[in-house]
């Protein structure tokens, strides 16, 4: 049965709207499907400290326990054969809590290392599914702000040997309930046509 790795990174917990679409399409991808998930608001990672800093470039204890978590969340990461992600924007950029995912997931001669001065990806490709919800717009003809989170997650991820990467984007999320809900049905409808979520189409979708 299909493994899926399923980041929550809203604070906004069941009531993020992007958090319900990831949760939808995790159960989509295959009816068994075994999903993990991995909620980093409720269950937040620890801030990075020295002793994991050290055990990274190979100065400490590798049972540190804070090393022991990054192989545990590496491993999760490993297992599944797909990765979903639902994070809000903040600030332009991913949350905190999603960040902190990333710093001990990407480590040197674990998950990338660096050949003739290029970084590898140690790990195996497989289908990436970038749920980004934000307040206002940074695409199309209403965007008014930067996006830094959606190129940086796509190079990190990229780094690390994930280049399969598709994001649906929930923009204007601060405009109302209207809003909330054109934004679910547009991504629904791009999902409807994408075949890891074949073969029914999303509730609420008009084909
Ligand atoms: C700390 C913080 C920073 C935010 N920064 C941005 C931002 O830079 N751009 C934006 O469009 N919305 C921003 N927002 C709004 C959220 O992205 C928006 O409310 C989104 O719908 C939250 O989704 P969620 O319910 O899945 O958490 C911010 C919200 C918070 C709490």
């Amino acid at each position: 049965m299909p493994r899926v790795l399923l980041l929550e990174c809203s604070p906004n917990d069941l009531a993020s709207p992007g958090g319900q679409l990831a949760r939808e399409m995790a159960r989509r991808i295959h009816p068994k499907a075994e999903v993990i998930v991995r909620n980093l608001v409720r269950e937040p990672l620890p801030p990075i400290c020295a002793d994991y800093a050290g055990a990274v470039v190979g100065h400490a204890d590798r049972a540190d326990e804070h090393f022991v978590l990054s192989e545990q969340l590496i491993g999760e990461l490993e297992r599944s054969h797909y990765l979903i992600i639902s994070t809000p924007m903040h600030n332009y950029m991913v949350p905190a809590a999603l960040k902190l995912w990333l710093d001990y997931v990407v480590r040197i001669r674990r998950t990338f290392e660096i050949h003739n001065g290029q970084r590898v990806g140690l790990l195996e490709d497989r289908p990436t599914f970038v749920v980004l919800s934000s307040g206002g717009h940074y695409l199309g003809a209403k965007a008014k702000q930067m996006d830094f989170l959606s190129p940086y997650l796509r190079h990190v991820l990229g780094i690390i040997g994930l280049h399969h990467v598709e994001y649906l984007h929930l923009q204007g999320l601060a405009d109302g309930e209207e809003a909330v809900n054109a934004a679910l049905q547009q991504a629904r409808e791009r999902l409807s046509f994408n075949p890891v979520f074949a073969p029914e189409p999303f509730p609420d979708v008009q084909l």
